[in-house]
């Protein structure tokens, strides 16, 4: 199957991804929004073909996701996977993708979608924490859920450490989730609920 995974910074997930060496995954580009993206260099190093798409560039949001749409499609892909991609897509994006577009939250959704999750999460006394994959569809941080992990919040933790917590369970949970798509176990249906029962 063929991979393409969007990010804007980093790239920790990315490089989580790639590092996992996924049987039937083939990481067919890397793409950034950003051109100082610190991810990008890191998949250059390793023969990973990368593309920046600077959305400074684009008139309109429209502009933009038709131009990513373009550039993305040039390596056919089976799954594309947002790793701290930090654009709101259009849902001609969304649409486009429809079944195969997945992103990692550092929420437990539908708690705290959007930014400052682990802020919000330690505010509000929250026992617990962690992260989730979902389908995208145009709404923000919406989509039937594919996985979660889950952290304890810790007496006197900070946003930091509670995000660096957050964060290593992100990097067991994305790769797993990609792993189940390489391996044609999760079924989408016309409505675009997500069928798990054949995953591990
Ligand atoms: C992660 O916390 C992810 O959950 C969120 O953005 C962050 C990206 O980090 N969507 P990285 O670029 O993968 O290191």
């Amino acid at each position: 199957k063929n991979i393409v995974i969007l990010i804007s910074g980093r790239g920790s997930n990315m490089q989580a991804i790639v590092n996992a060496r996924i049987p039937g995954a083939r990481i067919a580009a890397v793409v950034s929004n950003r051109p100082d993206a610190a991810g990008l260099a890191w998949a250059a190093e390793r023969g990973i073909e990368t593309a920046v798409l600077d959305h400074k560039r684009f008139d309109s949001r429209d502009a933009f996701d038709t131009a990513l749409i373009e550039t993305i499609d040039r390596y056919q892909p089976d799954l594309v996977v947002l790793a701290g991609f930090m654009r709101i897509l259009t849902a001609g994006f969304t649409g486009h993708y429809a079944g195969r577009l997945i992103n990692i939250h550092p929420s437990l959704l539908p708690a705290f979608p959007g930014l400052h999750t682990h802020r919000r999460a330690i505010d509000e006394g929250c026992l617990i924490a962690g992260c989730t994959v979902h389908l995208v569809t145009a709404e923000l941080d919406h989509g039937p859920i594919l996985a979660q992990g889950v952290v304890r919040v810790l007496p006197g933790d900070s946003e930091d450490a509670l995000a660096a917590r957050v964060l290593t369970l992100e990097h067991v949970l994305y790769p797993r989730v990609v792993s189940w798509f390489a391996a044609g176990r999760v079924a989408v249906g016309a409505d675009g609920s997500a069928d798990l029962s054949a995953v591990d």
